[in-house]
């Protein structure tokens, strides 16, 4: 089987509070979602990287990517939420005959530039023989309260065995597709969700806090910090 990176780019970035689409903010220079594509397209195992965009897409076309070109796939399947995306995304490369049942998909948000080779390597590395696939974690530092509605503390939680879900989540084709197509009607937030409710039990790789999700404009200036700090 090979390997195939899938980044859902289809979200409108609400809580950046932008013009356009964070994805394509500048950071160092280059559109946030250049990052993440450059980093997938110089891991060897990645065979294509399929980026599903919003049907209204329009900044796409406004840069050159023919540097990535021997491997990129861009699809304009994106659909309301991001399991949406990725389900279109995977069904779309299959329609095409990009892809087989057995394959490994990494999907890996576009908002998520800080990924590093290293921890790519380790994902692939502790999964590829793995029975149900996994996603980069990391185990939760600070203390964790459970408030009520109005803001006060109500519980003290235990930290213990909790981790935040990051990417690139890595499962086959056949069980994230049938995953997501059950999970339809929940409210999940990663492709790990949906397997767990199929009954898996998803591996944590241990990752790096560097590799955050840029959600609000704050998280500009310290994504940008980790990437330059990487070239310098
Ligand atoms: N995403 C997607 N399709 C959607 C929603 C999100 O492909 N309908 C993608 C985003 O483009 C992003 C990743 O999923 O790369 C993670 O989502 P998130 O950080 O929530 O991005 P947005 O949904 O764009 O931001 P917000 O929730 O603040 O609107
Ligand atoms: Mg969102």
């Amino acid at each position: 089987s090979n390997f195939f990176a899938l980044i859902p780019a289809a979200g409108s970035g609400s809580r950046m509070n932008s013009e356009v689409p964070k994805q394509y903010l500048a950071l160092n220079n280059k559109p946030m979602i250049y990052h993440s594509i450059n980093m997938l397209y110089h891991n060897q195992l990645i065979k294509s990287i399929f980026i599903v965009l919003a049907s209204d897409d329009c900044d796409w076309i406004k840069y050159d990517w023919s540097e990535f070109s021997s491997k990129l796939i861009v699809l304009t399947c994106g659909g309301a939420t991001r399991a949406d995306s990725v389900l279109n995304g995977l069904t779309t490369a299959k329609l095409k005959g990009l892809i087989d049942t057995s394959d490994w998909i990494l999907v890996h948000d576009a908002a998520r530039p800080c990924l590093t080779s290293t921890l790519l390597e380790k994902l692939i590395n502790e999964l590829t023989q793995d029975e149900v696939g996994g996603l980069l974690a990391v185990p939760v530092s600070d203390t964790l309260k459970r408030s009520n509605l109005k803001s006060r503390v109500m519980q003290t939680e235990s930290r213990e065995n909790i981790w935040q879900a990051q990417t690139p989540q890595m499962f086959r084709y056949e069980l994230l597709t049938k995953a997501l197509q059950n999970a339809e009607k929940l409210h999940i937030t990663d492709d790990a969700s949906a397997i767990e409710a199929l009954g898996f039990f998803p591996k944590l790789i241990l990752s790096d806090t560097y590799n955050f999700k840029v959600t609000y404009p704050k998280d500009l200036a310290l994504a940008e910090l980790i990437i330059q700090q990487r070239i310098n």
